[in-house]
């Protein structure tokens, strides 16, 4: 049997974060210094438009999820580019200097980049907290949380008796016998391909 990797065993957390013009879920969020206020990581991908939004901006938010996050939310910032589409459109959110912040959160803090770290694949990025607001005490949803629930989180609702077309990348359900081959996702712009029949 082969044996999982030792990183599945690295516990983390669920995060968003947001900077002006982008934002999307993250489990690279690290405490690094102990100094006051104290200095957090996280880790984006080079390929993420968070990346490039983030090396634009000098500063970003980082919100904590819950364990009741909806899975609307993940979907909407995990699976989707700020790039296409505006993930806050249909949820609650604040705007702090031009940064989106949803509310739905257990809270978040504003941060001022210090620096940015090439790491292969992704960049550091490490900012220094200048502000935090919380707005509940419920408990940190951890990345091995969604793991075990993502089946039911990213589920995708269909109306019985009719035929549901599901976009792959975004979860947009079209219903119709057939999928026009022009079709394109109003939701997240990719073409018929990107969707199943269900
Ligand atoms: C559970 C989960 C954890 C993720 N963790 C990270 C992460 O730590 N760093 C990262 O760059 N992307 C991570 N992603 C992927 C981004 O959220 C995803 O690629 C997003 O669509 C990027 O959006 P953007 O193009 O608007 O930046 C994660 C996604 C999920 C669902």
């Amino acid at each position: 049997m082969k044996e999982k990797s030792l990183t599945r065993d690295i516990l983390s957390g669920m995060f968003i974060v947001s900077t002006k013009g982008s934002a999307c879920i993250v489990d690279t969020v690290l405490q690094v210094s102990s100094s006051k206020p104290p200095l957090i990581s996280v880790s984006v991908n080079k390929n993420n438009y968070t990346n490039q939004m983030l090396k634009k901006n000098s500063k970003f938010t980082i919100s904590i999820l819950s364990k009741n996050v909806k899975g609307e939310v993940i979907k909407t910032f995990g699976f989707n580019s700020s790039k296409d589409i505006d993930k806050f459109k249909d949820f609650d959110y604040l705007e702090i200097d031009g940064i989106k912040v949803l509310k739905d959160t257990i809270g978040y803090m504003i941060l001022e980049i210090v620096d940015i770290i090439d790491v292969e694949t992704h960049n550091i990025f490490i900012g220094r907290v200048v502000d935090e607001v919380r707005f509940n005490n419920e408990e940190a949803m951890l990345y091995q949380d969604y793991q075990l629930h993502k089946d039911e989180l990213l589920k995708v609702e269909t109306e019985s008796g009719k035929t549901a077309w599901i976009c792959t990348v975004c979860g947009y359900v079209y219903y119709g016998d057939t999928l026009p081959d022009d079709f394109v996702c109003p939701k997240c712009g990719v073409g018929k391909s990107a969707f199943e029949k269900k």
